[in-house]
């Protein structure tokens, strides 16, 4: 009987044999250039994210570039079932893939599924235009994207929506599927408008954020981004930045929005959140510079949420993310008074801590537990300075876009 172990050049890595791609025209399928991998597989292929059972396998999960038809398939030269006489199976990997799908809606038949091109000319981008953006690259080519609002439940839209948000579970960590039937969901989605080979205008999807609008007393509602993604080919091109402002504008027209928050956010996402809430705020009275150097105060806090609808949290992060950028760090008491300044909110929680054992002390009660598991005075001074130095060097890395503006 064969034995599994022998077949260990057979496992693969599926961040590497699975190939997605973008198709536009048909020439786009033996473009090796358009191909891109997922970030992630654990939610298809499990915790180890392998397939087994191939030699020089490629999956192929192909999208129409505008409405997202889906196509999978697999090419392999060998396969286990061949080549053990049976005994062992391959993994069935369209299958375990399809069971992610929506409704079970993909083609295998390629020719089937490249006949959808024939129409994809006519697809358009579903909801209002609520923005625009021209992305020059640095030889001067010009790209053209457009920004909707999408509340509507036509179920076109939701059948589409259903293929783009099959993305997620590749490329968004701990991501699952939103569920479409709630009515407090509110889709805004990102296009590229371009010239096709017969010189008319078409669309291609490049992104969406999806945002849960909370009910507020009495009237009202607070905004809460949940799922952000720009497609890999998109990535890196401004989308997300441009997402966020016309996400903003959006709700800060809105009378009733209370503050828009953000669901979980990732290190990339809130570093871009960072860069375009510090860009606005910069432009208020209260985050003038003559006002940033004397610290923190609730005025920022109103301004902040009456103007922008930022949420009191990410003020007080914009607070000090200008502030650093009005800091001299040259200037040593400039700069410690800044450090202090940090740290100061980066231990409010142990100074809390503290003062609660404190109370019990004082109350006669046993704290020797609690405190053998607290840092020394040391340590969390040592704690403190590392917090400190992952928040500056974040900062910085956004001080230097806000400076190259
Ligand atoms: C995080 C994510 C939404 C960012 O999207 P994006 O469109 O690439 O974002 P942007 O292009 O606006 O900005 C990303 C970076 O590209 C830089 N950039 C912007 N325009 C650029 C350009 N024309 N050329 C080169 N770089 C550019 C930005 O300065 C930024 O740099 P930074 O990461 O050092 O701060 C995207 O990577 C993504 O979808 N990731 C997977 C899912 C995820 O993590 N979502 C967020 C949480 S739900």
């Amino acid at each position: 009987m064969a034995q599994i172990q022998e077949y260990q050049s057979l496992v693969l890595d599926a961040l590497e044999v699975v190939d997605f791609k973008l198709i536009r025209e048909k020439g786009d399928i033996n473009n090796d250039a358009l191909t891109f991998h997922p970030a992630m597989a654990h939610q298809i292929f499990g915790e180890s994210e392998t397939i087994f059972g191939y030699e020089d396998l490629h999956v192929r999960v192909l999208y129409t570039a505008g409405p997202l038809h889906i196509y999978l398939g697999i090419e392999y030269s060998n396969r286990v079932n061949e080549i053990s006489g049976g005994e062992i199976k391959a993994d069935d990997v369209v299958s375990t893939i399809a069971q992610s799908l929506p409704d079970g809606c993909y083609f295998i038949n390629l020719d089937e599924f490249l006949k959808t091109l024939d129409k994809a000319d006519k697809f358009q981008p579903f909801g209002e235009k609520i923005g625009e953006y021209t992305q020059v690259s640095d030889d001067g080519t010009e790209r053209l994207f457009e920004i909707y609002q999408c509340d509507y439940k036509s179920s076109s839209f939701l059948k589409f929506f259903g293929r783009l948000q099959t993305f997620i579970l590749w490329f968004v960590d701990a991501a699952s599927y939103i569920d479409t039937d709630d009515p407090q969901w509110c889709y805004f989605l990102c296009y590229e408008k371009y010239k096709n080979s017969d010189g008319q205008w078409q669309y291609a999807t490049a992104g969406y954020t999806t945002v849960y609008e909370y009910y507020a007393y009495p009237e009202n509602k607070r905004p809460r981004i949940s799922q952000m993604l720009i497609l890999p080919p998109f990535q890196k091109l401004g989308l997300a930045t441009q997402m966020v402002e016309s996400i903003y504008k959006f709700y800060q027209a809105q009378k009733n929005v209370i503050d828009i928050t953000v669901e979980d956010p990732s290190e990339d996402f809130q570093r871009l959140r960072n860069f375009v809430d510090a860009r606005f705020c910069k432009e208020l009275k209260s985050f003038a510079r003559a006002e940033i150097v004397k610290g923190f105060n609730k005025e920022m806090v109103r301004e902040a949420r009456e103007t922008l609808k930022l949420n009191p949290h990410q003020v007080r992060k914009v607070y000090e993310l200008l502030r650093l950028f009005y800091t001299n760090i040259n200037e040593e008491k400039e700069y410690k008074a800044y450090r202090l300044e940090v740290k100061k909110r980066l231990n409010a929680v142990h100074y809390k801590q503290m003062k609660d054992l404190q109370k019990m002390e004082r109350l006669k009660m046993d704290t020797e537990m609690i405190r053998a598991r607290l840092p020394t005075v040391k340590q969390r001074m040592d704690q403190l300075q590392e917090e400190y130095t992952v928040v500056e060097q974040d900062y910085q890395k956004t001080i230097a876009k806000l400076r190259a503006l």
